[in-house]
């Protein structure tokens, strides 16, 4: 890997990754359509809308892997969706195969499989179960990455991500947590392991609570260095601010489930 490109670069995640990413490979390329606020002298930032699949081939001219955070990353209107999530990802991993790109990492999302109760522990084979708009992008992420690697050669990870941050803000986070220097682990083993095909991970640091089977990340390597129960204490006392959600505290997807919640089934949820 010479020339990585990061998109989302502005964002949470981005600005988590920035200064992790300096110096680990020869040239680091930073986009996204607003500037990031803490730019250091060395880094390269190239300004480019997703949506627009011209300055997204030129971003990707000359790049061996991507690192792909940029997109819509809560719930929001179709439209909102449908152009940063569903068009632009199209729009990049077109733009990575017209542009002779290597590697793909896919920042997709636990509220692919949102809907699955916090009863049962899943691997990376099952089938999705979005909880959101939001959620039906990031399967239609992983689907590209699929078609892509599969009729292309494409190496792709599509990383189903918890939630990351330094510490696990509440009781489902301890479940879900990924701190950003593991995420970085996972983005390596996906710009770097020399056998990937196509993969999907769940971004989520060693936590005792989880309801995911990551085997398929522990396979490649992955050893996550964060363990959520360390800030156990904390994350309880946070929880016991949040008022009590039936639905979203039944499934693993959380408030995303009960957000425009209209099904009758409380014979299940209680
Ligand atoms: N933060 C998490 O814990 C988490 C969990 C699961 C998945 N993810 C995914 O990881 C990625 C990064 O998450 P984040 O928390 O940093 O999100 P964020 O919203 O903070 O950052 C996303 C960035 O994408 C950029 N962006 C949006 N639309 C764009 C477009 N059309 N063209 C160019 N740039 C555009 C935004 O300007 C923003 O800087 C997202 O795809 C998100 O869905 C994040």
């Amino acid at each position: 890997m010479k020339r990585v490109l990061m998109t989302g670069a502005a964002g949470g995640i981005g600005t988590m990754l920035t200064p992790l990413l300096r110096g680990l490979y020869p040239e680091v390329v930073l986009s996204d359509m607003r500037t990031p606020k803490e730019l250091a002298a060395g880094d390269k930032f190239v300004a480019a809308n997703l949506e627009n699949l011209d300055e997204v081939e030129k971003i990707c001219e000359g790049v061996d892997g991507i690192l792909h955070f940029g997109g819509y990353s809560i719930e929001g209107t179709w439209d909102q969706i449908h152009s940063a999530n569903i068009v632009g990802c199209y729009n990049l991993f077109e733009a990575a195969r017209r542009k002779g790109v290597k590697r793909v990492i896919f920042a997709s999302s636990n509220h692919a499989i949102g809907f699955y109760p916090r009863t049962t522990h899943i691997g990376t084979d099952v089938t999705p179960r979005p909880d959101s708009r939001y959620g039906v992008s990031k399967v239609f992420g992983e689907a590209l990455g699929s078609l892509y690697s599969d009729k292309h050669g494409i190496g792709v990870l599509s990383i189903r991500i918890g939630n990351v941050g330094p510490i696990p803000l509440d009781h489902r986070r301890l479940s879900i947590w990924l701190h950003q220097e593991d995420l970085l682990q996972l983005c390596r083993i996906g710009l770097e392991h020399p056998e990937l095909s196509y993969e999907v991970f769940y971004g989520a640091s060693f936590n005792e609570r989880t309801w995911w089977d990551n085997s398929n990340a522990y396979s490649y390597g992955y050893r996550p260095k964060h363990r959520a129960e360390d800030f156990r204490e904390h994350a309880m006392a946070e929880q016991a601010k949040l008022p009590a959600d039936k639905v979203g505290d039944f499934y693993q997807g959380g408030g995303f489930c009960s957000a425009e919640y209209t099904a009758d089934k409380k014979d299940i949820w209680g």
